[in-house]
């Protein structure tokens, strides 16, 4: 794709990010401080993401830097641009929001290179800034209006209740819930594609309205979602208030489903989903997606987890798979108990491995989705590259900002 900068605009940039890549943190940390100055641009984010690693000044920083080195080749970001244009309308970032981004980046890009930021400087990576920024706010429009007419649609935060609500697990001390969300207003909702997530806005107790996203765990439907959450003892305390006061009849607000990790329309090939522990709520969206439209779709299920303690759905996934009958299902224990049993409540001991994967599964005739945890994905997208599938066929979700993917 050509870019509508100018070359100088293009050659300032560029020459920008040797230093960008030095001090790209920095200057984004000193953004977000600029930026929350501002209460309602401050009340926009979910916070949990802007302590502790600060993984959503990473993603930013990661942004920046891709696009200063692909300035020329806008192309080459269009699936990070489509990723965080979903991401914005889950937290429903509108047009008017992108001057104070403007205005906290070029003062942090002040802020941080001193003299080295040179008014030619600033003009440029403020022409740069409104490029990118066009292009999010055009995509975001578009999915905003397909979302608000879609049957079941609507815009921004709508109310739900807690129609549902089933503990999963027997771990009590990492116990998973499942919550059925139905409007408030009794309308339908929007049939989501299997494996997007939810944007959740609610009250928690001294952190005024909390935002957190979540995978819609059930198949596409017009009438309820379904979420199952882990409860996190040690976090910032959002999936601890799901799990310890959100009961049935409780109000919640979502805005529409959103994400760009999701099984098409038609699917192409056979495919191959993958989980690790709670990673595995998009899956199970797929697999009942799979089981009622898509009768004659060859699956490979593979969820690796603890124990039998912390594995969840089993029951349910199981009878999707016999009613379905091309829908194959194999699962790990990393470190089964006392009632666990090989053969029965699970295929293998240990880690999933490419080489595993590479025996047992059609690797490279499928398409690849996984979720997981961290090192889960850390581990086996590395090595599906290695093994030789092709990166266009693996799709990932990770449960947070997602730095280095954007970075990458
Ligand atoms: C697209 C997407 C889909 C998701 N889908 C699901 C899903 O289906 N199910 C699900 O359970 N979760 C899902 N998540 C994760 C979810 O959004 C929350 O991050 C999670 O529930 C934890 O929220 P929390 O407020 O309880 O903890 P957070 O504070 O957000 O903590 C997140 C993690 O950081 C650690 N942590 C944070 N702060 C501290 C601290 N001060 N000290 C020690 N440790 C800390 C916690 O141990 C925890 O593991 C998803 C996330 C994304 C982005
Ligand atoms: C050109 C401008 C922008 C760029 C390049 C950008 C980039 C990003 C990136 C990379 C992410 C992380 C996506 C992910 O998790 O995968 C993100 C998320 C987010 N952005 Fe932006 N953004 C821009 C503008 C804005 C504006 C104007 C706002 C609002 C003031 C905003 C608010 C948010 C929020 C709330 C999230 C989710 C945060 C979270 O997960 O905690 N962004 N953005």
């Amino acid at each position: 794709m050509s870019t509508p900068l100018s070359e100088a605009t293009v050659a300032v940039v560029r020459a920008t990010v040797p230093a960008l890549a030095a001090h790209g943190h920095a200057v984004t940390t000193a953004m977000y401080r600029r930026l929350f100055r501002d209460e309602h641009i401050a009340a926009l984010f979910n916070h949990a993401n802007q302590g502790g690693d600060n993984a959503q000044a990473h993603a930013l920083a990661g942004a920046i830097l891709a696009y200063a080195r692909n300035i020329d080749d806008l192309g080459a970001l269009s699936a990070a641009l489509e990723r965080i244009a979903q991401k914005h309308v889950g937290y429903h970032i509108l047009p008017e929001h992108y001057p104070f981004v403007a205005r906290a980046l070029l003062g942090a890009i002040e802020d941080v290179l001193g003299d080295a930021a040179t008014p030619q400087v600033l003009a440029a990576w403020g022409e740069a800034y409104w490029l990118l920024a066009d292009l999010l706010k055009q995509r975001e429009a578009e999915l905003r209006g397909e979302l608000a007419h879609a049957v079941g649609g609507w815009s921004g935060w709508r109310e739900f209740v807690v129609a549902g609500k089933r503990i999963e697990n027997a771990a009590a001390d990492a116990p998973i819930a499942s919550f059925e969300l139905r409007p408030a207003d009794g309308g339908a909702v929007i049939a989501h594609r299997p494996g997007q997530y939810l944007t959740l806005r609610y009250p928690v107790p001294g952190q005024g309205r909390i935002k957190r996203n979540y995978s819609i765990s059930c198949g596409p439907n017009r009438e309820a979602y379904r979420i199952t959450v882990k409860r996190e003892a040690h976090g910032h305390g959002g999936s601890r208030h799901l799990h310890d006061a959100m009961a049935i009849g409780e109000r919640i607000e979502l805005t529409p489903p959103a994400g760009d990790f999701f099984l098409p329309d038609a699917p192409p090939r056979p495919v191959v989903l993958l989980s690790g522990g709670v990673g595995l709520t998009p899956m199970v969206s797929m697999l009942e997606a799979i089981a009622a439209r898509h009768p004659r779709l060859q699956a490979h299920y593979v969820h690796g987890t603890a124990d039998g303690a912390s594995h969840v759905m089993a029951a349910h996934v199981q009878a999707l798979a016999r009613a379905h009958g091309a829908i194959h299902v194999s699962t790990f224990y990393a470190q089964p108990g006392a009632g666990d049993a090989l053969g029965r409540s699970h295929q293998r001991e240990g880690l999933i491995d490419a080489e595993w994967l590479r025996a047992n599964v059609p690797l490279f005739e499928s398409d690849v989705y996984l979720c997981g945890p961290r090192p889960f994905l850390r581990a086996l997208v590395p090595a599906l590259a290695r093994a030789g599938v092709a990166d266009e066929r693996v799709h990932y979700e990770f449960f947070g900002p997602s730095d280095e993917r954007l970075a990458a």
